[in-house]
């Protein structure tokens, strides 16, 4: 993994260059990057589209872009000037060899202003079937034969299922060797997500209890307020299972679960996250309906404001069974998790935006207290929130202050916006910058994408089989359809935040499943830095 390095000289070609991601994500990124001094002063950025930009008009939108979604806000005009001068655009057709000569004698121009082969990183940003086309042109105008310098990156989605994947990573191969080859999953550059393994694997206070003797169950959720937005036409081919589940969250379930790697190269971490996808143990067909829920939203409120139901956004059929929320209960057939549940959700049009990981301890084996002192007594629980709140919360037992021994739970918490001042960067920053530096630890190895679709395929299969007959089964601003809270609850589990409708319009008030949970809210909180706060 990096450590403040800088990229070599590069040249990003943007397939899809006039795409929402480059607009949003990428191009704000770069900008960012540049700010920072990660990038030098041989760089460019060739976006490629069919439209007819010229490079002014292209800048320009890449200028409202950068206004709109960096993280830096609008940029200011001097700096805005130095960035927009790395940036050009080739009006292009993808299917057409004309076009990738007119990118070869751009690149070779590059390269001689330069004096040196500059890196080449070709980002595709495109629609799966396109990739293929796009490999076979860029090996037949030999603009991606140096295996040291040259580079792939493949946005999501990577197929649909195991056996498109394994098409696409054929066709990728044919080009491009394994080492050269970037799939993203954006999740695994988030700061809280590259978290997890600096505290799993800097600390020894956790490692020897992060087992199944300790461990009473893992819960990770992902939840969104927003609806499809205006991906109806991708979404309904796609749906919760394979648009998070396939990725984000078994990545984010693999960093929790993995066995500690020997050393931090990129494949050393990627073997180990390997390990983790081929040890869940299978569902079979019948296991589908014990332990996976699916979900559509309808109708309902969102924040005081009413929206519509998945069936009737835009592209999206008004009898469609493509699911919004999904909820799968894993196991992990290894020594160190045999028997620990590992409870997935994920789904749109929720009550809030959250992303946590919830690691829940057992109960104490042996209670010495005199009855009644420790009444409010509950197991240790890690939460980590992913987004939007960062922060890792131990909770723990402590004696309240007084003349009586009563027990209650408190929590130790590390927040990042209290202990850093840095604006963390985006996700998009640090995995462009290691591509740019060639460090593929937070990607995605081919066998690690086909093995997490082996992993959901028995469920796509299962559902897509049986349409549901309850659609929609779910309101906007709910936490999800009710046989969720019946698919933890047969373990006698709860999901650490649950819904609680006051039964108009759908809407619902927030509230912690465990009642004394709220306790914790009201007791003193010990930051990382020893600073003791009243929460209320
Ligand atoms: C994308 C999905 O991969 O992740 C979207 O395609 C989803 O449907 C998004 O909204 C969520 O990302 P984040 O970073 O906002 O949690």
């Amino acid at each position: 993994m990096k450590s403040g390095k800088k990229a070599e000289p590069t040249i990003v070609i943007i397939f899809g260059g006039t795409g929402d991601l480059t607009r949003r994500k990428l191009v704000p990124a770069f900008y960012n990057l540049h700010l920072d001094n990660s990038i030098g002063e041989k760089f460019a950025v060739i976006g490629m589209g069919r439209t007819k930009y010229t490079d002014k008009t292209y800048r320009e939108t890449l200028h409202e872009g950068i206004s709109e979604f960096s993280r830096r806000g609008r940029p200011d005009d001097g700096r805005w000037k130095s960035f927009s001068e790395f940036i050009t655009y080739l009006p292009s057709e993808i299917g057409e060899e004309a076009s990738y000569q007119q990118l070869g004698e751009r690149l070779d121009a590059l390269d001689a202003a330069w004096g040196i082969r500059a890196n080449r990183i070709f980002y595709l940003s495109i629609a799966p079937r396109f990739i293929g086309p796009v490999t076979a042109n860029l090996s037949r105008a030999n603009l991606a034969g140096d295996i040291a310098r040259d580079r792939i990156v493949v946005e999501k989605p990577f197929g649909h299922d195991l056996q498109s994947a394994r098409e696409l990573n054929q066709q990728l191969a044919r080009t491009f060797q394994e080492c050269q080859i970037y799939r993203i999953d954006h999740y695994l550059g988030k700061e809280t997500v590259q978290n997890i393994l600096a505290f799993r694997f800097a600390n020894t206070l956790f490692e020897p209890l992060w087992n199944r003797n300790y461990i009473d169950y893992v819960q990770i959720t992902v939840a969104e307020q927003v609806g499809v937005e205006d991906r109806g036409g991708y979404y309904e081919g796609a749906g919760a299972l394979r648009d998070m589940i396939q990725n984000h969250l078994l990545q984010l379930m693999c960093m929790i679960a993995m066995e500690p790697p020997v050393s931090f190269v990129a494949d050393e971490i990627r073997n180990r996250k390997v390990d983790v996808l081929h040890a869940i143990r299978k569902l079979s067909p019948e296991d589908v309906s014990r332990y996976a829920v699916r979900g559509q939203y309808g109708p309902g409120w969102i924040e005081g404001k009413k929206v519509s139901g998945y069936r009737q956004e835009e592209g999206v059929s008004p009898q469609s069974n493509t699911e919004t929320y999904a909820a799968v209960q894993f196991f992990i057939n290894n020594w160190r998790w045999q028997g620990v549940p590992f409870y997935l959700r994920t789904g749109k049009r929720l009550q809030e935006k959250v992303s946590v990981v919830t690691v829940q301890f057992r109960p104490v084996p042996h209670l010495s207290f005199p009855g009644g002192v420790a009444d409010g007594l509950l197991p240790n629980r890690l939460i980590m929130h992913i987004q939007p709140q960062m922060d890792i919360r131990l909770r723990f037992q402590a004696k309240q202050p007084g003349l009586q021994m009563v027990l209650n739970p408190v929590e130790m918490v590390f927040d990042y916006q209290s202990s850093y001042t840095d604006q963390a960067p985006e996700a998009y920053e640090t995995l462009l910058l290691d591509v740019m530096l060639g460090d593929a630890t937070l990607f995605m190895r081919a066998d690690q994408v086909e093995a997490a679709w082996s992993v959901i395929m028995p469920i796509l299969d299962t559902w897509e089989s049986r349409p549901s007959l309850e659609f929609p089964n779910y309101a906007s601003g709910m936490w999800g359809p009710e046989n969720a809270e019946a698919l933890i609850a047969r373990t006698g589990h709860t999901w650490a935040v649950s819904p609680v409708s006051n039964g108009e319009n759908g809407k619902t008030e927030k509230k912690e499943t465990e009642k004394k949970e709220v306790i914790i809210d009201k007791v003193p909180v010990v930051s990382r830095r020893g600073v003791v706060s009243s929460k209320s």
